[in-house]
């Protein structure tokens, strides 16, 4: 199979970078599962960008900057945020239905084909935001989000979308003095359980994030960081993997599978409770609830370690039902679905992972060490977000990045031509599928260990712990895939045991506390801010390794 460009991952960047080239270019969107099952599809609050007038660049470079505490790239930020309300407009221009200033009772009254105008959205607030700032459909942005774009995507001729293939393996090129190029990929189709390899002349990795590295998390079960592992294993620097942001509010219920319970809720006024009803959270800062999330997150981590209780709760119930059940129809239901009715009583909550700040390094383009191949979204590290992500800037960073991916892949694509035939995998040595049983094992192990030594609070002996448990179970993972046919589980397998040695080693090389990453070995951020950023050490590209 070949393609002009072969995008991986079906979320808001891939789906943007597939609508914005497909005009000069044939485009192929890989995903792993349904088209849907990213983390975009579960996005609720919203999208930040100034639209307001009484807002401005400055103070959302600002904000950005505080909350990433003295890492971002500030000119990455400039970048990124001075494009918000363009990001924004052509979003709208492909008919996603945001939420706007008239209540939905007017909206019906008055629904006509006509384009939303950016000055009718409503704007809502969330942690480190000094301004309504955030455009959204009512709480299900990310599902209004994907639907719009895969429809678009659907309906294009240029555009081919195809699930259940799992890539595998980046296939790359190497001639002495010259940069290593991408030229393919290795693809495991599961429906045929069979390897192909698709030749393109570029690809991006839209793989979106790790967290499921961790036990308890709000991400969709494909989110195992395949994208950052295969560039690291193609030879890309993978940098700030200390910096897995935590969500301060899931839900707490056996059955909810850390369901998120939206920043917005308390942009809209909802309070952090104990048990017996006293607020936490000005102990801490000054911006109380509304405080970034590293800081909110640490915060209930604090209380419960101090309480021994399971949870902390959040209550909205003080607001009008109305406004509750029409600001956030879904949260209401999912948790009325567990015998919660949010607009009578406290939210049970907890925080779990939540995104991946690091990544595969990459410039405002996407292009990334090796040339032809790009990542963009939440598998990137771009430099907007430093030791914490502000609410909201991830959503704007897909949709920036892949527009500017797109423009570089068309600068370039009259120049480059596609890869000659290239080796087909060889699977000979593999057995048929022995001991699934060590798959599932390491695979609870693994994420068991990161929630526990390498989780919100950090110490030099856990880490060094976690170092230890995950090199063994590297080669034991390593040793299982050379023997055995890949499957999707075996894949994510090697996939999460590399980041998560990936995020330890990052964690270890910074002997600071600093957003996301606390110490309580090194409790002070150091003078001087840098990056932590790893180099693979130079592997020959292989058909299996
Ligand atoms: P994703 O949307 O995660 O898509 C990844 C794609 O890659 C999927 O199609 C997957 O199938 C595919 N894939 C992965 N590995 C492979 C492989 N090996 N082979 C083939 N395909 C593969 N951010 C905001 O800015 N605002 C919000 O309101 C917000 N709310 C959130 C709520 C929740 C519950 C979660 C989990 C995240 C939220 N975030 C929010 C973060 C944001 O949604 C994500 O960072 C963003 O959607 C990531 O988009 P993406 O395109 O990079 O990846
Ligand atoms: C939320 O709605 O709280 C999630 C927003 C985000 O992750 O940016």
């Amino acid at each position: 199979m070949q393609t002009d460009i072969l995008i991986i991952g079906s979320g808001a960047a891939g789906l943007t970078l597939a609508l914005r080239s497909a005009d000069f270019a044939k485009v192929t969107v890989l995903s792993k599962s349904d088209l849907r099952e990213g983390a975009t599809f579960y996005a609720q609050g919203g999208i930040a960008a100034v639209l307001d007038e009484v807002d401005s660049i400055e103070s959302h470079v600002e904000d950005t900057l505080n909350a990433g505490v003295g890492l971002c790239n500030s000119s990455v930020v400039e970048y990124m945020v001075s494009r918000g309300a363009e990001v924004v407009k052509w979003l709208v221009d492909q008919g996603v239905p945001f939420t706007t200033k008239k209540s939905k009772q007017e909206n019906k009254k008055t629904q006509t084909n006509k384009p939303l105008e950016l000055d009718s959205l409503h704007l809502t607030q969330e942690g480190g935001h000094t301004h309504r700032r955030i455009i959204h459909a009512t709480d299900a942005t990310g599902k209004a989000v994907f639907e719009t774009l895969r429809n678009r995507a659907v309906a294009h001729k240029n555009i081919t979308l195809i699930e259940e293939c799992t890539a595998v393996d980046l296939v790359t090129q190497e001639k002495p003095n010259k940069r290593r190029k991408c030229v393919g990929l290795y693809v495991l189709n599961q429906t045929t359980s069979r390897v192909e390899v698709i030749r393109a002349k570029f690809i991006a990795l839209a793989t979106g994030g790790a967290s499921k590295t961790y036990l308890y998390t709000s991400n969709p079960d494909g989110a195992s960081g395949d994208g950052i592992a295969m560039a690291w294993r193609a030879g890309c620097r993978v940098g700030n993997m200390e910096f897995n942001q935590f969500h301060p509010t899931c839900l707490f219920h056996p059955h909810a599978k850390s369901f998120l319970i939206s920043e917005a809720l308390r942009g809209e006024g909802a309070t952090l409770e104990l048990s017996d009803g006293t607020r936490f959270m000005s102990k801490f800062d000054e911006r109380a609830e509304l405080a970034p999330r590293d800081i909110v997150a640490r915060a209930i981590d604090h209380e419960m370690k101090r309480l021994g209780c399971d949870c902390v709760y959040l209550n909205i119930s003080h607001r009008e039902p109305s406004f509750i059940t029409q600001h956030f129809p879904n949260i209401y239901k999912r948790c009325l679905e567990f015998g919660i009715d949010i607009t009578e009583h406290r939210i049970p909550v907890v925080p779990a992972a939540h995104y991946t700040c690091g990544g595969v390094m990459i410039n405002e383009r996407g292009e990334t060490d090796i040339q032809n191949l790009y990542a963009i979204g939440e598998t990137s590290c771009s430099g907007l977000h430093g030791a914490n992500r502000m609410a909201s800037n991830s959503l704007l960073e897909c949709f920036v990045v892949a527009f500017g991916a797109a423009s570089s892949i068309s600068d370039r694509i009259n120049k480059v031509d596609l890869p000659e035939n290239l080796p087909a995998w060889d699977e000979s040595y593999a057995t048929s599928i022995d001991d699934e049983i060590l798959v599932s094992h390491n695979w609870d192990e693994i994420r068991r260990l990161m929630w526990n030594f390498v989780g919100i609070v950090r110490s030099s002996k856990r880490l060094k712990m976690a170092e230890r448990r995950i090199g063994v179970l590297r080669e034991e993972i390593r040793d299982y895939y050379r023997r055995n046919k890949v499957t999707n589980d075996n894949l994510e397998l090697r996939n999460i045991a590399l980041v998560a040695e990936l995020i330890i080693n990052c964690a270890l090389h910074r002997r600071e506390s600093r957003g996301l990453h606390y110490t309580i070995d090194y409790p002070e951020s150091l003078k001087e801010t840098k990056d932590t950023v790893l180099r693979p050490i130079k592997s020959k590209p292989t058909a299996k390794s």
